[in-house]
């Protein structure tokens, strides 16, 4: 595995993928999240799991025909089960997310995860998007919100039973989080693109500056960005090469205006 900066043509990444950016504040990773190899590679005990993985619908955007099905999305693959393994196997101090620390998935309910990923508590978020989609026109309601998952992640089941991780955050706030949804040119990057405002609020509210965010689903990118630019460091792994080389591209302008910041 290579640092690189030149197009690699092939689609499939590479067994253990390959790194297209990597700095103080920020790595990306063309590879696939569900590869072992690319999971040994997230440094031990980082800081928050924020991420988006394919919701199993084969989701297609109603708003374009240019996005393709988003890779991963035709049911087949048990997200919960691969996330678990990014906040580190059952038995597992050292690897993964640090205990006490949070998760925020989009797309999957707290019953869902709750078990897999070991959380002590867990919060019903809700993305209000300000504006409806045209969903399935044979109903009379259009989506206008995406769920998102807070956990907390225990490692120990007996410290998980005793009520750790209940009542960690250091500020309560409501659970409705309002920001449109990207439109104009951001719309274009990906079918599921979420607000850098949205990630940096997620991001803010459960790290400090200089901790690890880990997204192993990465897309455009968001979520790199905004903890580059709340002065976070960011892990991102995306399969689709395009997403991948649009993530370093984005993360690339948020490093620029984040040395700025630090030099001013
Ligand atoms: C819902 S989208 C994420 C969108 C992202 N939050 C953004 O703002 O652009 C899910 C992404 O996961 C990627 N993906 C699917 N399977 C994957 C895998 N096995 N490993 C890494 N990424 C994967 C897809 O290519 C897709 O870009």
């Amino acid at each position: 595995m290579t640092v690189t900066d030149t197009l690699d043509l092939a689609v499939t990444p590479p067994p253990g993928g390959q790194i297209l950016h990597a700095t103080a504040r920020a790595t990306v990773i063309w590879g696939d999240c569900r590869d072992p190899q690319v999971i040994a590679q997230v440094p031990a005990g980082y800081g928050l799991l924020c991420t988006d993985p394919p919701y199993g619908k084969a989701y297609k955007s109603g708003r374009s025909s240019n996005f393709q099905q988003i890779a991963g999305d035709d049911g087949s693959v048990d997200w919960p089960a691969v996330l678990a393994e990014w906040v580190g196997p059952v038995g597992t101090w050292v690897r993964g997310l640090a205990t006490k620390r949070h998760v925020y998935v989009f797309g999957y309910t707290a019953e869902q995860l709750a078990g897999p990923l070991r959380l002590g508590g867990t919060a019903d978020l809700v993305w209000d998007k300000t504006q409806h989609g045209s969903g399935a026109l044979d109903i009379p309601w259009g989506s206008s919100h995406e769920r998102i998952t807070m956990g907390v992640h225990v490692k120990q089941q007996a410290n998980r039973a005793a009520g750790e991780g209940r009542g960690a955050a250091r500020l309560r706030r409501g659970t409705v989080l309002r920001y449109p949804r990207p439109n104009g040119a951001a719309a274009r990057r990906h079918s599921n693109e979420k607000p850098v405002p949205l990630m940096a609020d997620l991001i803010e509210s459960s790290t400090v500056r200089g901790d690890l965010v880990v997204d192993p689903c990465a897309g455009s990118g968001s979520t790199g960005v905004a903890a580059v630019l709340e002065g976070r460091r960011c892990f991102l792994v995306e399969i689709d090469r395009l997403n991948a080389e649009e993530t370093v591209r984005r993360v690339k302008a948020a490093e620029r205006i984040a040395d700025q910041i630090d030099a001013a």
